[in-house]
């Protein structure tokens, strides 16, 4: 059977100034249904603008996606480049099967709508129920995603809630229309540690209910061993290193993986000064 997503040869530029830099250089990378791949590197590595490709959010200009295809497996069985969707089809797929949580959470809750207005649209809109059933999809979701006294968050605007709840608004405005694909783009690096746990649980939960293939960007190791099934690695617009967690983790050949592992801080010792990824890419530049 088909990837869910197939990305092949992504390339994605920025013109500024009459000067254009690639942001992301020709990647490649597939998830399958029910799967979790992880993409980590340093910031900058072109992880979110990879995301903001495959949902074709890049703004245009400066950005531009200069080459390569986005196969995405629909929910008909068919496989469609999404480069070459008209943005009137694109948008059938944007948010309704294929999601995406916001690095930023104000890039995708608007200031001046309530929270609860705003899942409740995106329920009327892909699953054309009224407004009735809406909201009570909507407040049934806020309880799924723990949202404390769901009812007043409904009424609540953006501002007037905690950045962790934002997140959990996101995350259930992302839920809403039950996606095959979820990108998730540093969902909880904002969230305390006690939070975090919770909706990790969460989002492995609503997987397990529809099979929802999941990429995961994040700069946090133990998230991706704890969820993650593959990993892939980015360094400077390119996919550096790739495969099973546990290998990557175990075994990591690439210079700048090797430095990713190494910059955790060991729990059992303490260093005199902590390796910063520059002491490991020696290697790489001289290569290149
Ligand atoms: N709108 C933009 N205009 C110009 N350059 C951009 C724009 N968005 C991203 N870039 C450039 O693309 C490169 C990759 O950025 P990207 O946001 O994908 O990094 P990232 O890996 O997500 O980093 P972080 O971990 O900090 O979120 C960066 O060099 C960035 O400066
Ligand atoms: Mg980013």
């Amino acid at each position: 059977m088909a990837p869910l997503l197939r990305i092949q040869n992504l390339t994605t530029e920025f013109t500024s100034d009459g000067t254009t830099t690639r942001a992301v250089k020709g990647i490649s990378l597939v998830l399958h249904k029910g799967e979790t791949v992880g993409i980590v590197g340093e910031s900058g590595s072109g992880k979110s603008v990879t995301s903001l490709s495959v949902m074709r959010l890049i703004a245009s200009p400066p950005g531009k996606i200069a080459s390569g295809e986005i196969f995405y497996h629909n929910r008909q069985g068919q496989e469609i480049d999404l480069l070459k969707l008209p943005e009137q089809e694109m948008r059938k797929y944007r948010g309704n099967e294929i999601a995406m949580i916001f690095q930023e959470p104000m890039t995708s809750l608007n200031p001046v709508f309530t929270c609860g207005y705003q899942v409740l649209e995106a329920l009327q809109l892909h699953k054309q129920l009224d407004k009735k059933s809406a909201k009570a999809q909507t407040i049934e979701l806020f309880k799924k995603v723990q949202l404390p006294r769901p009812e007043a968050i409904f009424d609540s605007y953006p501002h007037q809630i905690s950045g962790g709840q934002k997140q959990r608004v996101m995350i259930a405005m992302a839920m809403s229309c039950d996606p095959s694909i979820l990108i998730a783009d540093e969902p909880t690096t904002a969230l305390d540690v006690t939070v975090q746990a919770t909706i990790l649980d969460l989002m492995r939960k609503l997987q397990q209910e529809n099979e929802m293939g999941i990429l995961f960007i994040t700069h946090d190791l133990g998230v991706i061993a704890e969820l993650a099934q593959r990993v892939v690695v980015m360094y400077k617009g390119n996919i550096v290193e790739e495969g099973p967690v546990r290998e990557i983790f175990q075994n990591p050949k690439h210079p700048y993986t090797k430095g990713l592992l190494a910059c955790r801080p060991p729990l059992d010792r303490k260093l005199n000064k902590l390796p910063v990824v520059g002491d490991f890419m020696k290697e790489v530049e001289g290569n290149s």
